[in-house]
């Protein structure tokens, strides 16, 4: 009895020994299969962590911090090697706690001072903000705020009266800083001398519900963050450190007040998703997923991730899939364009025939589109064949209406252009990344097999 228990224990722990020595031997195999293995539903996760959990997430703010801690968790959990990659983006950023009446939450900008660059801003609040009374000051007039406005927070509508004089007038009636909203969500650009207040911008929507409550106290916070981040996630090729790499990206960061579910939790949550399903099937070369910060600021993560790889580095990246806006309902965004800058390369080409393997009707993508604007252009600006996939209009490729407007929300996210888009890039990927993939370039001079 003894014996016998002693003979299955040793089978367990052989067999164990066995699957872990050979990681290849019950992974799923790299091909069409895979496609099945996609979950919508886990994808849908993400994106609500990200822009409903999480919201905004402004490069360099403590939000998008949270958001790569996360992004860098879930990675990890696949089992990826995963490195945080931080770089210097100065930025100022306004947040307006509502500390009365409860539940009304209130999204700002930071003002901007011409001429005047984020680390040298003046006018930021002290580290614990500053908090007071809301205080009607109309237009900004000289003598327009009531008197009880000393040591409190002026809400100020903007008029013909320039901004730095309203900033101007109401601190010499004593306000401690300002408010100042127009009718859109511009972010306002004054020339103030550092001896004003800290101002910082809203819509006419958000000041209306400031004003209707009969009290609000609240506390401003005008911030000077200095440093944003990437998650780069790998998966090296066993036994061959100079193996061709295919990267994947998505940037995770966010304009201001836009919780950017589209925008581009979507293609975050693709990136995740095509990580958890690649980290195990045998491929012929290296992966990399690298979620990018600062996208919006102008392409400033992944433009500090292409500037940091050696050129050796460079030349073993054979493709780059990234995604931005894959998942929107938008009613008239039916076409997902591969956008490229230099006409047809090796990703446009795998996308077409993923739409091929995958049945789906022609009209459904443009490939290869030449579009810039997302983090594709700093890959394809060290010499790597790069493309974006992105829904939008089928003829004049406009956008969604929510496009960078606190609009964007999961509440516009389509699973079916989710689940869609995930298919199409998981499957162009396999033309290229499988040992015996179709287009897989022959490792040039990068040492393969
Ligand atoms: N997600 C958009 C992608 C995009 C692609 C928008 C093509 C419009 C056209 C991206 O995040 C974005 O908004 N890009 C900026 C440019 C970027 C360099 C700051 C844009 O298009 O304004
Ligand atoms: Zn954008």
């Amino acid at each position: 009895m003894l014996y016998r228990k002693y003979t299955a224990w040793t089978a367990v722990l052989l067999l164990t020994g066995a699957l872990s020595a050979c990681p290849g031997l019950f992974a799923p195999p790299c091909d069409m299969d895979l496609v099945s293995k996609l979950d919508v539903e886990k994808a849908m996760e993400h994106i609500h962590h990200l822009s409903v959990d999480i919201g905004p997430r402004v490069v360099s703010s403590p939000e998008e911090r949270e958001a790569a801690g996360y992004i860098a968790a879930v990675l990890a959990d696949y089992g990826y090697d995963v490195e945080v990659q931080e770089f210097e983006r100065p930025m100022v950023l306004a947040y307006l706690d509502v500390l009365q009446p409860e539940g009304l939450e209130i999204h700002l900008a930071a003002g901007s001072i011409r001429g005047t660059r984020a680390a040298d801003y003046p006018l930021l609040t002290p580290d614990e903000g500053i908090s007071g009374r809301i205080v009607d000051c109309g237009d900004g007039a000289p003598g327009a705020c009531p008197e009880d406005v000393e040591g409190q927070i002026a809400l100020v509508s903007r008029s013909d009266i320039d901004s730095e004089e309203v900033i101007s007038n109401v601190a010499d009636a004593g306000a401690a800083a300002v408010l100042i909203h127009g009718r859109d969500w511009r972010r306002y650009r004054v020339s103030v001398s550092s001896a004003d207040i800290p101002f910082a911008t809203l819509n006419a929507e958000a000041a209306e519900e400031l004003r209707s409550p009969d009290l609000v106290v609240a506390n401003l916070q005008v911030n000077l963050y200095t440093t944003s981040q990437n998650v780069i996630a790998t998966r090296p090729l066993a036994g061959n450190p100079n193996a061709p790499v295919v990267i994947f990206t998505a940037h995770y960061d966010t304009v201001e007040k836009a919780p950017g579910a589209s925008d581009n939790a979507s293609g975050t949550a693709g990136l995740m998703e095509l990580a958890r399903v690649l980290a195990r099937v045998p491929v012929g070369v290296e992966l990399r997923f690298a979620a990018v910060g600062g996208e919006e600021g102008g392409l400033v993560g992944s433009r500090y991730y292409v500037s940091q790889l050696p050129e050796e580095e460079i030349e073993r990246i054979v493709a780059n899939f990234n995604m931005d806006m894959i998942g929107t309902a938008g009613e008239e965004q039916t076409t997902l364009y591969v956008n490229t800058l230099d006409g047809d390369n090796i990703v446009a080409q795998s996308a077409r025939r993923a739409l091929e393997r995958l049945d789906l009707p022609e009209e459904m993508m443009r490939a290869p589109y030449q579009r810039g604007a997302s983090d594709h252009v700093a890959f394809h600006g060290v010499g790597i064949p790069a493309a974006n996939f992105i829904w939008r209009h089928p003829e004049t490729a406009a956008l969604e209406p929510w496009y960078h407007h606190p609009h964007d929300r999961i509440e516009h996210i389509s699973e079916d252009r989710l689940r869609t888009a995930m298919e199409i890039v998981l499957t162009a990927s396999l033309e290229v990344i499988c040992e015996d993939a179709p287009l897989r370039p022959e490792a040039a001079g990068a040492g393969a097999n």
